[in-house]
């Protein structure tokens, strides 16, 4: 309780679980309430792996972010960020000792309100409350025009956001617009639930949310192939998350259950 009181936004619904507090909690950070661990722990009682998989996601921005880094880049645009604790982007680079500018953007308004605080008195990192169907809104918010110089590349992030935009053209359509400004030498990460990959609790899962507010879904790995159009993929091409620039085996994908994010880094080309 101590901890926690020092970090609640105002305003913020403590009674309630939010998705992004309880995945906070999966990860094992301290940003969640206990009515969000105890959602999360019966959802874990469904689902077991769920901890252990939300790492390896993490595990996985994390090599992507560090590989941006290696690239040259510094400064970044996670779309769907959910709250960025845990070794989110800013906390990366802080590690290395490397100068960042960062924009978090999520439409839900708790984890904007959480990230808001965690990034407090962090004036080269922001959080906005944005919807990533209309990028030009995102594109312009006075935060990121403050934060990120389009002349130079940017390191853009989609990590399990576009299975929450059901349609195709719509995803394709708004990649477009965020793909126009990006200097050459950008680079961008896409991961998704794959069709082919997922799970039997996966797909039992999906169809539980179907009706709910936020439903997910998965997608055909030609489909995710092709939100890379345009871009240059780095090796090792488009794969599962956890096999992307690491030893790890398909026996250790097995032991976590399973895993269906596909994935894949694409650079922007020289116009
Ligand atoms: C599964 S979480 C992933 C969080 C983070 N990218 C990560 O991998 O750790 C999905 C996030 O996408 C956000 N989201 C879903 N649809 C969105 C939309 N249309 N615009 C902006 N954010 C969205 C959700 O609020 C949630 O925080």
């Amino acid at each position: 309780m101590k901890r926690q009181r020092n970090w609640i936004p105002p305003g913020v619904d403590m009674t309630r679980p939010n998705p992004a507090r309880m995945y906070d909690y999966y990860l094992g950070g301290y940003h969640n309430f206990e009515v969000d661990r105890q959602a999360a722990e019966k959802v874990m009682e469904v689902l077991p792996h769920t901890r252990a998989l939300s790492q390896a996601n993490r595990a996985y921005v994390q090599r992507v972010v560090n590989f941006m880094l290696d690239e040259g880049v510094r400064q970044f645009m996670d779309i769907g960020s959910g709250i960025p604790t845990v070794g989110h982007i800013h906390q990366i680079a802080e590690e290395r000792g490397l100068p960042v500018r960062v924009i978090y953007v999520d439409r839900d308004p708790i984890a904007i309100a959480h990230a808001r605080m965690l990034l407090e008195g962090n004036d080269t990192a922001a959080a906005i409350e944005a919807d990533a169907r209309d990028p030009q809104f995102i594109l312009n918010h006075p935060e990121t025009q403050r934060l990120i110089d389009f002349s130079q590349p940017v390191g853009m992030l989609c990590i399990a956001i576009l299975p929450f935009i059901p349609d195709d053209d719509e995803v394709f359509d708004l990649l477009r617009q965020f793909y126009a400004p990006l200097a050459p030498g950008s680079y961008v990460c896409i991961s998704h639930s794959s069709e082919e990959y997922a799970s039997e609790a996966l797909r039992q899962v999906v169809e539980l949310y179907k009706e709910s507010s936020n439903p997910g879904r998965l997608r055909p790995i030609a489909t995710i192939n092709a939100f890379f159009d345009g871009l240059e993929l780095v090796e090792p091409g488009m794969t599962l998350a956890p096999l992307w620039r690491t030893d790890a085996t398909q026996a250790d994908i097995d032991a976590l259950g399973g895993f269906s994010d596909y994935t894949g880094v694409g650079r922007v080309p020289e116009k």
